[in-house]
């Protein structure tokens, strides 16, 4: 099949700034492909404690996130092969991959963005226009954080909820999107705010020494509120709607 001047990226659907423009998301070069990297979290696992724990963000960064961004380079090195070569069915195949890793990156290079250690503003609700938006949308900051909790408690398998902006209504709106699938995938003039991480090894932890599970989902949703960073989604609220 001839590919002419098809942009790999257009291909790719995710590409390096899909969904994921401002994030920092950790680029490198492997024989002349642009791949991602793992970004660095500014603060220390252990640093939203109690609220979360440093062992689960230690495993969730450098186990899950990790295994996205390893998976996605490998995905799209395929596709760079699959592409040189005209293999159409191979590229067809890779899409499936290419939307659950590179969604994951892109997902959880949002969530950390989205947590501050207490002492760092972590909790300290809206101000400004966000806080006004959310008043007179949502009634309150806790009405909102009602509705979110519980669309998140919702969620059937895992998932992701979301705080969104729509750039083109210029509304406030809450989403939920399945597996690690992006926020853009329900529309391409949404833009996340703030997204919530409801996979289950976000918050489930096995404690090997007792062969017990902690698997408490409204719990986390209810605390991790005490560490959201409100400041970062005012910032994105106030750079998408001018
Ligand atoms: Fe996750």
């Amino acid at each position: 099949m001839a590919l002419g001047s098809l942009s790999r990226r257009a291909i790719v659907g995710l590409g390096r700034n899909g969904g994921g423009g401002g994030l920092g998301l950790g680029l490198g070069f492997v024989r002349g492909l642009q791949t991602f990297t793992l970004p660095d979290l500014r603060y220390d696992y252990g640093a939203l404690e109690p609220a979360i724990s440093g062992e689960i963000m230690q495993l969730h960064h450098q186990k899950h996130h990790q295994t996205y961004v390893t998976n996605y380079n490998k995905a799209l090195e395929q596709l760079d092969q699959a592409l040189s070569k005209g293999d159409a069915s191979t590229i067809a195949k890779l899409q499936s991959a290419i939307k659950f890793n590179g969604g994951g990156h892109i997902n959880h290079s949002i969530f950390w963005n989205n947590l501050a250690p207490v002492q760092r503003g972590g909790g300290e609700p809206p101000k400004n226009s966000l806080g006004w938006a959310i008043d007179q949308q949502f009634g309150s900051l806790e009405s909102l954080i009602q509705k979110i909790n519980a669309e998140g408690a919702a969620l059937q398998g895992s998932g992701w909820v979301w705080l969104a902006l729509d750039k083109e209504l210029k509304r406030i709106s809450v989403e939920t999107t399945a597996n690690q699938d992006p926020l853009v995938t329900k529309g391409s003039t949404l833009v996340p705010l703030l997204g919530i991480d409801v996979w289950e090894h976000a918050y489930y932890l096995q404690n090997v020494v007792m062969m017990q599970y902690k698997n408490v989902k409204p719990d986390y949703l209810k605390n991790i509120w005490k560490v959201v960073n409100w400041k970062y989604a005012s910032e994105v609220y106030e750079k998408e709607s001018p």
